[in-house]
């Protein structure tokens, strides 16, 4: 009879599929396991979302000589899920190991690697994944840099370094529609944003670079295009601990930056309802339709941190863009403005 029970369970939650995003629950994917990709980034590569993250497994500690409250977790690679549908993720598996044989390496497991973030080389045909990677005392501030010829890796890793011989931590990349990409990173101690142009090969700064959003403290920058601007989503500057995001435009982006203010709205909208944003996905074949990626932390047991995922609703008179507050939500929202 137990055994009866077990064997359902298992089945029944296999079986189980996700028909409505359900911010800050729990959200599993299609083995019925808690998807475990925090920090992440989304890319859409012929009819599929591959959604990498920082796969996050096993004790969360503060350091002892920790004098800020940066919990940890060892590093064990990025991990990388599939979905046609941005509901129903498939677990690719981790397609940047960690390394723990060389102690040398910034993907040994006493390290910090965070913010994975892949795009397509339409040139190369490589996959070019950046991250954030960094002493375990965040001193180093660096980006690493790794490549693959599939979405799902494995992605060979080519080394970290600081973009045009500045700090970067969190950051972004953004493929602009003549293909020129981008990186975005919190530089300056994460007092300043610098963006980044990369060379054509997209696995290095090319040399020109802005500062921007200059002595405001910007972390966790999400870009996206929408109706010929540029937009930047972002979070201050408080650790694992929420705060107040803030929505940014340019007509260039390498322009000027004009902020708009925070898009939240409802509940716990002036502490991004306990997220920090980390992406920005354009919906395919839907017009005006984006979904505000947010990691939702729990600092002291960081494997178990959860995402809030919400439409960005774009006012059809204003063109002003918001984020509410939905404990349950689907496609049709972008149907129903
Ligand atoms: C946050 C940052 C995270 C992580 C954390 C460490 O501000 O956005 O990616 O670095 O600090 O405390």
């Amino acid at each position: 009879m137990f055994l009866a029970v077990c064997v359902c369970g298992i089945v029944g939650m296999q079986a189980q599929k996700n028909e409505s995003f359900r911010p800050g629950q729990v959200w599993n994917d299609t083995e019925g396991n808690p998807i475990n990709a925090h920090g992440g980034g989304l890319l859409y590569h012929q009819g599929t979302y591959y959604w990498y993250g920082e796969y996050k497994v096993g004790e969360t500690v503060l350091p002892a000589d920790a004098t800020w409250e940066r919990y940890r977790t060892d590093v064990t690679g990025i991990s990388c899920y599939s979905s046609k549908d941005l509901l129903n993720w498939r677990f690719e598996g981790v397609v940047l190991k960690a390394v723990p044989d060389d102690p040398g390496s910034d993907l040994h497991p006493s390290q910090v690697v965070e913010r994975p973030k892949v795009i397509y080389n339409e040139e190369t045909g490589k996959f070019v994944m950046w991250m954030h990677t960094d002493s375990p005392d965040y001193g180093k501030a660096e980006a690493g840099v790794a490549i693959a010829d599939s979405p799902t890796g494995e992605f060979k890793y080519l080394g970290g370094f600081r973009p045009n011989g500045t700090m970067s931590r969190d950051q972004a990349l953004f493929v602009d529609d003549d293909g020129t990409a981008y990186q975005f990173s919190s530089s300056e101690d994460n007092q300043t944003m610098h963006i980044n142009r990369l060379t054509d090969d997209y696995t290095k700064p090319d040399g020109t670079y802005v500062r921007r959003f200059v002595d405001m403290s910007r972390e966790a920058p999400a870009v996206f295009k929408h109706g010929g601007k540029y937009y930047m989503l972002s979070s201050g500057c408080t650790g694992w601990s929420p705060n107040e995001a803030e929505l940014a435009v340019a007509d260039s982006i390498m322009g000027e930056w004009t902020v708009i203010g925070n898009p939240c709205t409802g509940p716990d909208s002036e502490k991004t309802f306990c997220g920090q944003s980390t992406f920005v996905i354009p919906v395919q074949g839907k017009k005006n339709a984006y979904i505000a990626c947010f990691d939702m932390w729990n600092k002291t047991d960081l494997q178990n941190s959860k995402y809030i995922w919400l439409p960005i609703l774009i006012d059809e008179h204003t063109g002003k863009l918001s984020i509410p507050w939905l404990a349950e939500w689907d496609m049709s929202v972008f149907d129903n403005k």
